[in-house]
């Protein structure tokens, strides 16, 4: 998720679950091809298994940005054909490709000929008129002729005009049910969905008719549910959120030597401890003194000090 999932909210997150799949933000292939490499796609060793999400609608661009994202060791490769924003559309790229399904299926064709790790797509069930059981079964339909066999679905429509990125994560209904039955109809794909999915119970639900879920907002606003995913999906333990700090911050003394700011790394714990005691005050402390100048891991270590205290529990 764009600004959200970079590698440092990697990091957080697969400290709190060693098995999920976790997805970069989305990149475009021009930025791949002609960005700073090291500040886009590097990542650390532990976040394995992670994809690259790529962004774009030319297969020659999409497939050179492929072959670098493989190179770099990326575990998947995975083509946005969801995201609204204006400026996505302007490149003609993102949920406008939902009514292009050849030149998507071109553009898997060609990055799974650059690359050898698997090469998936993230899409809505439409966009705007689109009749949503006709557009989803198409585009799946193109990109698996294409050889593609993993979709991950937000099972909303996107509308193109007239709703900003968030409106349209939020209005256009939720239809779970096509995804269940498109995964009924093509068993030998593998189906994830996605949207407004906000705990494992429901989540525990969906694994009743789909291959797998994908987390996004409730990821983020509410990380310490990922600690329950490896003991309630995978056959591990629950994560202990206090081990999992401490990982966090032997992470955040390496790259703070490194010349990361810590703000950069902390701002994906502000919602780690909600509803623990002192965890408003973890947050204040956090959000007036990490980005100070000189911020460093004693800011972090003073910040985890407000949890637990005896008297803040009014404040968690
Ligand atoms: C801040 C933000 C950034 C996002 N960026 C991306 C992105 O880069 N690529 C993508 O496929 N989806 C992106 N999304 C959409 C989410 O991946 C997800 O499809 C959507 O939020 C619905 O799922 P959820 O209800 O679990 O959050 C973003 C969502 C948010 C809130």
């Amino acid at each position: 998720m764009m600004d959200w999932t970079d590698r440092h909210c990697r990091v957080l997150h697969r400290l709190l679950c060693a098995r999920a799949r976790l997805y970069t933000e989305m990149v475009t292939a021009e930025a791949v091809i002609r960005g700073d490499r090291t500040r886009l796609l590097g990542f650390d060793p532990s976040e394995h298994p992670v994809a690259l999400q790529l962004g774009g609608a030319e297969p020659a661009r999409l497939a050179e940005a492929a072959r670098i994202g493989a190179d770099f060791g990326y575990d998947e490769i995975n083509l946005n054909v969801g995201c609204p924003s204006d400026r996505v559309q302007s490149g003609r790229f993102g949920a406008c490709l939902m009514r292009e399904p050849a030149l998507v299926a071109d553009c898997v064709a060609a990055m799974r000929a650059a690359v050898a790790i698997p090469v998936t797509v993230k899409c809505r069930l439409g966009v705007d008129d689109q009749d949503p059981d006709a557009s989803l079964r198409a585009l799946i339909d193109a990109c698996n002729a294409a050889g593609v066999t993993m979709f991950a679905v937000h099972a909303r429509k996107a509308w193109l005009a007239g709703l900003s990125p968030k409106d349209n994560r939020e209005i256009p209904p939720l239809d779970y049910g096509l995804v269940h039955r498109v995964k009924r109809e093509r068993p030998d794909l593998t189906i994830v969905v996605n949207g407004g999915i906000a705990t494992l119970d429901e989540a525990a639900t969906h694994l009743e008719h789909v291959d797998g879920v994908m987390l996004g907002r409730a990821a983020y606003h509410a990380p310490a549910i990922l600690a329950q995913v490896d003991a309630r999906f995978f056959g591990g333990t629950p994560g202990d959120i206090d081990a999992v700090t401490e990982a966090f911050c032997a992470y955040v003394s390496a790259q703070l030597a490194q010349g990361t700011p810590l703000h950069a790394m902390t701002k994906h714990m502000l919602n780690l401890y909600s509803g623990r005691p002192g965890a408003r005050l973890f947050r204040r402390h956090l959000s007036e003194n990490a980005t100070r100048p000189g911020a460093n891991l004693g800011t972090l270590r003073d910040a985890l000090a407000r949890l637990d205290r005896p008297g803040d529990r009014a404040a968690a």
